[in-house]
């Protein structure tokens, strides 16, 4: 009776568990250069899709600018470069690597490491995808989406992931990167391989590479 109390104890630890909890090491990011950079108006003029990739490494710092244009801390109390609804911040950014896979923590700006496993070919069905040296996957954690209805849950993770993707491609603009935003993801495989709990849903991915030739 006391083992199967204990197991049912251990089991809902499991669950509740941030995907946090799995963390190798945590990798500081460089700042992010807050200023400077291609005046906006010229990064819509830029703005555009690409499925052509070089398989070149983007530097530390083009990561860390697209992070923090995507979802990083923009004020002192936590606010962010995007609006988010209901300030639920309900997304995590996974960002797979050619040398391993790793979550974007926006507070501290840094990557925590969440496995050595090369992923990037669960980053998109089709085949130019895969040759991009980072891909990013916005993955939706229902459980921080309180007090409301799944309805809900589905139409605001749907329209606060309009905002980061939008930033990923005017950062790319302004950094000569190039990048697409994909809902072409096999997103039951890509919840697989990134271990995530049951709330939490893979809804696009976007990879980010030197344009291809
Ligand atoms: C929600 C969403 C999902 C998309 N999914 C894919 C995709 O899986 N594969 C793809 O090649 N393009 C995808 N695209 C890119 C669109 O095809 C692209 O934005 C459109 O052709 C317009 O081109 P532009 O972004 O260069 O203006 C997606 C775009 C959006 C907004």
């Amino acid at each position: 009776m006391r083992r199967k109390a204990l197991s049912l104890i251990v089991t809902g630890l499991l669950m509740v568990l941030p995907a946090a909890s799995q963390v190798f090491e945590t990798i500081p990011l460089p700042p992010a250069q807050k200023t400077g950079g291609m005046p906006v108006m010229e990064a819509f003029q830029l703005r555009k899709s690409q499925r052509s990739f070089s398989a070149k490494e983007i530097t530390p710092q083009q990561l860390s600018n697209v992070l923090w244009a995507a979802y990083g801390v923009n004020r002192p109390e936590g606010l962010r470069t995007v609006p988010a609804a209901k300030e639920w911040y309900e997304y995590d950014i996974y960002v797979m690597k050619t040398d391993g896979w790793y979550l974007y923590e926006p507070k501290s700006h840094s990557l925590q490491k969440m496995g050595n496993e090369d992923l990037r070919a669960y980053g998109g069905t089709q085949d130019f995808v895969k040759v991009a040296p980072v891909i990013l996957v916005f993955v939706a954690d229902f459980d921080r989406m309180t007090g409301t209805t799944d309805e809900i849950r589905v139409f605001y993770s749907a329209v606060d992931v309009g905002y980061i993707s939008q930033n990923v491609y005017l950062c790319c603009a302004s950094e000569g990167l190039a990048t697409i935003v994909l809902g072409q993801v096999d997103k039951a495989k890509a919840h697989e391989v990134l271990k995530l709990r049951p709330n939490q849903r893979v809804i696009l991915s976007q990879p980010v590479a030197y344009p291809g030739q």
